[in-house]
């Protein structure tokens, strides 16, 4: 019978056996050494680039095949780039790039899988936002007016993108960047949001509209 090969914890297996005790002897010391809450969960193979701008609170988890890239130090002189609060939920595959400049992530909000932030002009989510499967955070915009030189030498417009706290995104939207939306508002699924939201409203479409007050 074909054994199908797996990482998953194996006593047996010598390598994977040591691979887990090592991950749990170093973690108390990478706490120390990095702003790693109590009680976190990083999955084994989330990818953590430039540790040192990067803070995780307290009982927050961090899935399988996640990565968290700040491309240098906060822009603004701070000391992270990448902040997840506490009991923050950044699940599988969601990418987390601050391309120098930043990203927040509010208590218990989750960033769900497959899910794209570009911090480059800044991206703060607030406390208890909810979101699907798929969303795109973009809030850098490239200049294409002048057709004598190639769109990927003209300039860059960075706009910080702002989630208020309890907003419900849904699965496959997309915020442009400088997009505010207020606290209580829902985007329905494959918008693309290109207007603040006002509070409590429920947006859906492309581009998104209000179809109603909650
Ligand atoms: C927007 C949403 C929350 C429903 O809100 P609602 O107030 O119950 O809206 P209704 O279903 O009554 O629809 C109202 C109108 O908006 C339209 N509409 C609803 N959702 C839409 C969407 N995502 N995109 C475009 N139009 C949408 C409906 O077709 C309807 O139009 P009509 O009156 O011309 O037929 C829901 O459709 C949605 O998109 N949910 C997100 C689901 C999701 O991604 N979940 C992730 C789970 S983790």
């Amino acid at each position: 019978m074909q054994t199908i090969p797996t990482e998953r914890y194996d006593p047996s297996n010598k390598r994977i056996r040591l691979l887990y005790e090592l991950r749990w002897r170093l973690f108390p010391l990478l706490r120390r050494m990095y702003s790693v809450g109590e009680k976190t969960e990083i999955s084994f193979r989330a990818i953590i680039r430039d540790p040192r701008h990067i803070s995780i609170g307290y009982g927050s988890r961090i899935g399988f095949g996640a990565e968290l890239w700040t491309f240098g130090s906060h822009p603004e002189g701070g000391k992270y780039s990448i902040v997840c609060e506490d009991f923050s939920d950044i699940r599988p595959y969601a990418l987390l790039h601050a391309y120098g400049g930043w990203i927040h992530v509010g208590k218990r909000s989750c960033i769900n899988s497959f899910s794209i932030v570009n911090g480059m002009g800044g991206v703060r989510f607030g406390d208890n936002v909810m979101m699907g499967t798929g969303c795109n955070f973009i809030s850098a915009e490239h200049e294409f007016e002048d057709r004598d030189t190639p769109m990927s030498f003209q300039e860059c417009h960075l706009s910080p993108i702002w989630v208020e706290d309890d907003v419900y995104i849904g699965a496959g939207s997309t915020l442009l960047a400088g997009v505010h939306v207020h606290a209580g508002a829902v985007i329905g699924a494959g918008s693309v949001v290109r207007h603040d939201v006002p509070s409590g409203a429920v947006t859906a479409g492309v581009p998104a509209k209000v179809i109603r007050m909650r």
